[in-house]
């Protein structure tokens, strides 16, 4: 029987040294040390539209995660600055910035929650598995500053996550967070109320009229975006939306209200930013590729 301890202590002392090695030394065998990893402002070169959409989209929120976004203008008013503005050239550079920033801490959260005990971020040659999530997984597409140490996962209780960026919306994954079998019926993934927070939101009221013909109820309004620490802050932007509101669009500010609400917080804002980037990188071509 003693001899029966011994032998499973030795073996299991060596499945510890063998895992300990398999995931600390394998990730740099494998890499080629010849080429650079790249930096994270490298993998935040191109700013996704996504990303783009988050501060469109929660003004408020994303203002408080970056306070020195200011200056990284929205689509909408880019489309009104001439080319050579020199506003474009430092809304691109912040862009890039915050853009590096919210990836950084995205995959913070992703480590910190736990994502890694249900979800996988690689791509096995095996089993049709690039049917199901995408092209097989490759060093090369890891060797960044982003991808270090490789969140390869632990169990896939969910689905691998390795070309996750574009696949959803960033409202999907707002509904999703908040309760997954809202998007998913059969869905086990826990929910992540917790990244939440109440607020204040200027709301519209729909015309009873439209909102009959589209089968909705007239106090259920397209939110704008926004959401206020209190109801005087929600009060002020609200009184701002109705005087800047277009002329023509006059009989809208008649229907903006303030509700109370709920939406993200900065660290869902900086997840679903690194969710949207995952698998969107790609390692320069080698010399001879291509
Ligand atoms: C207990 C296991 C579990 C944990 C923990 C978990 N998930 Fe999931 N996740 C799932 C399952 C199962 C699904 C598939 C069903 C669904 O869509 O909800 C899923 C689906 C997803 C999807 C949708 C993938 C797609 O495009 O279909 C995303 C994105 C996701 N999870 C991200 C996360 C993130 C980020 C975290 C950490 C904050 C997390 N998950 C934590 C189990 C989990």
């Amino acid at each position: 029987m003693d001899r029966l301890q011994n032998v499973l202590l030795i073996a299991g002392i060596g499945c510890f040294v063998f895992s300990v090695l398999l995931s600390g030394l394998y990730p740099y065998m494998i890499t080629d040390a010849r080429e650079a990893e790249a930096t994270i402002e490298e993998v935040a070169q191109d700013v996704s539209t996504d990303f783009c959409e988050l501060k469109a989209a929660y003004p408020v929120v994303f203002a408080k995660a970056f306070p020195d976004s200011g200056d990284a203008l929205t689509f909408e008013t880019l489309s009104t600055v001439p080319a050579n503005d020199p506003r474009r050239a430092k809304s691109e550079e912040v862009w890039r910035k915050t853009y590096a920033d919210a990836l950084q801490r995205g995959r913070d959260v992703y480590i910190s929650d736990a994502c890694w005990h249900c979800h996988s971020q690689f791509v096995r040659p095996v089993a049709n598995e690039d049917i199901r999530f995408g092209p097989v997984s490759t060093t090369r597409q890891d060797n960044n500053a982003l991808q270090r140490p490789v969140l390869w996962g632990t169990r896939r209780i969910g689905p691998d996550l390795t070309y996750e960026g574009g696949k959803r919306s960033n409202d999907w994954h707002v509904a999703h967070f908040f309760d997954p079998k809202s998007t998913s019926p059969d869905s086990i993934m826990p929910n992540f109320s917790f990244y939440f927070r109440d607020g204040f939101e200027v709301r519209r009221r729909i015309d009873p009229e439209k909102a009959d013909f589209g089968g909705l109820s007239p106090d259920v309004s397209y939110p704008f975006p926004g959401l206020h620490d209190t109801e005087s802050e929600a009060d002020a932007a609200l009184k701002d939306i109705a005087a800047n509101i277009d002329s023509n669009l006059a009989s809208e500010a008649t229907r903006l209200f303030v509700a109370e609400a709920q939406g993200p917080d900065e660290k869902l804002i900086c997840l679903i930013a690194y969710l949207q980037w995952l698998g969107t990188w790609q390692p320069p071509a080698l010399e001879g590729d291509e």
